[in-house]
């Protein structure tokens, strides 16, 4: 079931949203050869916390998720767990943030350049993020779910490079995951018919080779089947009478 949001639980959802923004904003100052996963999700946690929230990714699943924020390296895609590892000159890291506050979740991620990266890597996050941006250009009320899929599987294969299939955007609010699913390919003219207080998170994560993905023995950590870099970028957004709006800014 699909939980629409009134003008006031958007309020509170965007009020997690300033939280995750603030962490992200945060960890982009922070990444820099050196530093471990872990220090940054320390650091997560301590805004979050300070914030009067609390990371919405701890406990989460099963096996419950460790840690307050997830931190994909390279050919992580999505899930990484923070822990010891050091972070290395010319490797993107993908920093993605939840937050609940008030009742409500919120949850983006950005990937990161640690140093000097080569231009192929800061090719693939430049297109992530453009993505991302043609999806939400089609998050009205006048299209369907399909539309938004759809354009940013054609940016992302406009590129050469492939949208993960097996994991999806997702509908947001008391919960991390609701309704509806929100794939990053599919076909224009299809799927839900997109209606005011639609809030979910669109979420993009782009290979530079192939789409498959395969879960790393942890349990969590998702890695490109091939070995290719992978790029994420995720905001929630509502869906307005007037156009979408960014809810983690
Ligand atoms: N943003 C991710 C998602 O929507 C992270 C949640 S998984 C968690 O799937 F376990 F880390 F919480
Ligand atoms: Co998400």
């Amino acid at each position: 079931m699909i939980h629409l949001k009134s003008a006031d639980e958007i309020a509170r959802i965007a009020a997690a949203g300033h939280v995750v923004a603030r962490v992200l904003d945060a960890i982009r100052d922070a990444v820099r050869p050196g530093v471990t996963t872990g220090d940054l999700d320390a650091l997560a946690g301590k805004i979050i916390r300070e914030s009067g929230a609390e990371p919405s990714f701890l406990g989460y699943g099963s096996p419950p998720y460790p840690a307050c924020i997830c931190v994909s390296v390279d050919d992580e895609v999505v899930h990484g767990i923070p822990g010891s590892r050091v972070l290395e000159e010319g490797s993107i890291v993908s920093i993605d943030v939840g937050a609940f506050l008030d009742g409500f979740h919120a949850d983006a991620a950005r990937t990161f350049a640690v140093g000097r990266i080569p231009a192929e890597a800061a090719h693939l996050v430049r297109i992530t993020e453009e993505a991302f941006w043609k999806g939400f250009d089609m998050a009205r009320t006048d299209c369907r779910m399909g539309d938004v899929s759809a354009a940013i599987q054609a940016h992302v294969e406009q590129a050469g490079y492939s949208v993960v299939r097996s994991l999806t955007g997702h509908g947001i609010g008391r919960a991390l995951h609701e309704e509806p699913d929100v794939p990053n390919f599919g076909h224009a003219g299809r799927g839900l018919r997109l209606t005011g207080g639609l809030v979910f998170a669109l979420e993009p994560m782009v290979n530079r080779g192939g789409h498959p993905v395969r879960i790393s023995p942890d349990g969590w950590t998702v890695v490109t089947a091939d070995g290719s870099l992978s790029a994420h970028y995720e905001n929630t957004l509502a869906v307005l009478p007037d156009g979408p709006r960014i809810l983690t800014a």
